[in-house]
């Protein structure tokens, strides 16, 4: 696989793929830490006096139209003012062309505005690769995606390399993926079920125990129960039953009940069974914390994705701040990932006590299951 910073650069156009979604509240960015980590591929892009193009999605746009709130912008303003002296523009409407200079960055809007994106379209494909000389593959988070700008690209350029993130992440993750001290727990959570669900089989066979929460939890509690309003994923129960005889999963005794989804709503604590219809599971309740607390102290190893509930509401923030804080107090040696992940450790401030911070969630979990990513099968191909 060829590397960015082996490449001569000088005054060729380098559409480099960026993984910038991060998340947004009324145009702030909460959590810049995923712009952060790509910071040093800039810098490294203007020492080669690269024409820099970057790209990233934001998001999930539905039938790709545009809105205002999935737009790139806000990083746009993030990144002039990390940048001051450097020439930064914002591009809507990219798909046919435009002039860059040496030495200046062009952010392009929004990727998944553009339609065939999600679907990997070759005509979009090609356009992409019309935009430049050379291809970087940097957005780590995002190469579990087979789409237009993540993939398709790369068989339409001349040249397709990693970025300095790209090879970062791939270099810790094999790391700990080598020999990894027991016992190993993996702590699940969040709100994407889908694409977590399927790769859970497969880290059942490397982690010891796996304590889970959010959504993920909701689906498995679903099978034996009925959970109201909880968000979860209805077409998992038999795959979760599956799952659950395997003995390795610790599910929350009890919840943070609310009846609508809103910041203001206070929170119960009950336990699963006695959860009413109109009713939904915004955290894990308190004996749950305890519980999982006791088996994180004991752990060597952890691997973290996702929080236990919805901690953008302080209402129903607890399980996730707790967990957390054990996590990062914890001797084992610990491995986190996901842009949510990532949120709720800036959030309470635990970036120096997590062993490694991969920018990765979904791309983090199957990574580890395959030990590689569609794209890097790509990358192979081409050499100097
Ligand atoms: C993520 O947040 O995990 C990545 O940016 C990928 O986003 P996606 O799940 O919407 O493809």
């Amino acid at each position: 696989m060829i590397e960015m910073k082996d490449l001569n650069l000088s005054n060729k156009r380098i559409l480099i793929r960026m993984d910038l979604n991060v998340p947004i509240q009324n145009k702030i960015i909460t959590s810049t830490e995923r712009i952060d980590k790509s910071i040093p591929t800039i810098k490294l892009a203007l020492k080669k006096n690269a024409k820099i193009i970057i790209a990233s999605h934001l998001g999930r746009p539905k039938n790709y139209t545009y809105e205002k709130k999935l737009s790139l912008y806000p990083v746009y303003l993030y990144l002039k003012k990390i940048f001051p002296q450097i020439n930064i523009t914002f591009i809507k409407n990219y798909l046919n062309g435009f002039n860059i200079k040496s030495g200046t960055i062009v952010l392009l809007e929004n990727v998944r505005f553009n339609k065939g994106e999600k679907e990997n379209c070759i005509e979009l494909s090609k356009k992409y690769a019309k935009l430049c000389d050379i291809f970087v593959m940097d957005a780590f988070a995002t190469a579990h995606r087979i789409e237009s700008s993540t993939y398709g690209v790369c068989n339409f350029v001349d040249i397709a390399c990693a970025g300095p993130l790209l090879s970062l992440e791939i270099k810790n993750l094999k790391k700990i993926l080598k020999k990894p001290k027991r016992p190993m727990i993996s702590i699940i959570g969040g709100a994407k079920v889908s694409t977590k669900f399927n790769l859970l089989e497969s880290l059942l066979k490397i982690t010891d125990l796996m304590i889970v929460g959010g959504g993920i939890a909701n689906t498995f509690i679903s099978a034996y129960h009925s959970i109201g309003n909880s968000l979860h994923e209805k077409n998992f129960k038999i795959q979760a039953k599956k799952l659950y005889a395997s003995k390795k999963i610790i599910l929350p005794i009890d919840s943070r009940v609310g009846k609508s989804y809103s910041i203001t709503e206070p929170s119960i604590n009950k336990l699963i069974s006695e959860i009413s219809e109109n009713e939904e599971i915004m955290d894990i309740g308190d004996q749950s914390i305890k519980n999982y607390i006791k088996l994180i102290k004991n752990a060597r190893t952890i691997l973290w994705n996702g929080p236990l509930g919805v901690f953008e509401f302080p209402n129903f923030r607890r399980g996730t701040e707790k967990i957390s804080k054990a996590i990062a107090e914890s001797t084992a040696f610990s491995v986190a990932g996901g842009g949510d992940t990532i949120a709720v450790i800036d959030l309470f401030q635990l970036k120096n006590k997590i062993s490694y911070i991969s920018t990765g969630g979904g791309a983090f979990l199957q990574f580890i299951e395959n030990k590689t990513l569609p794209v890097l099968k790509l990358l192979d191909k081409f050499s100097i």
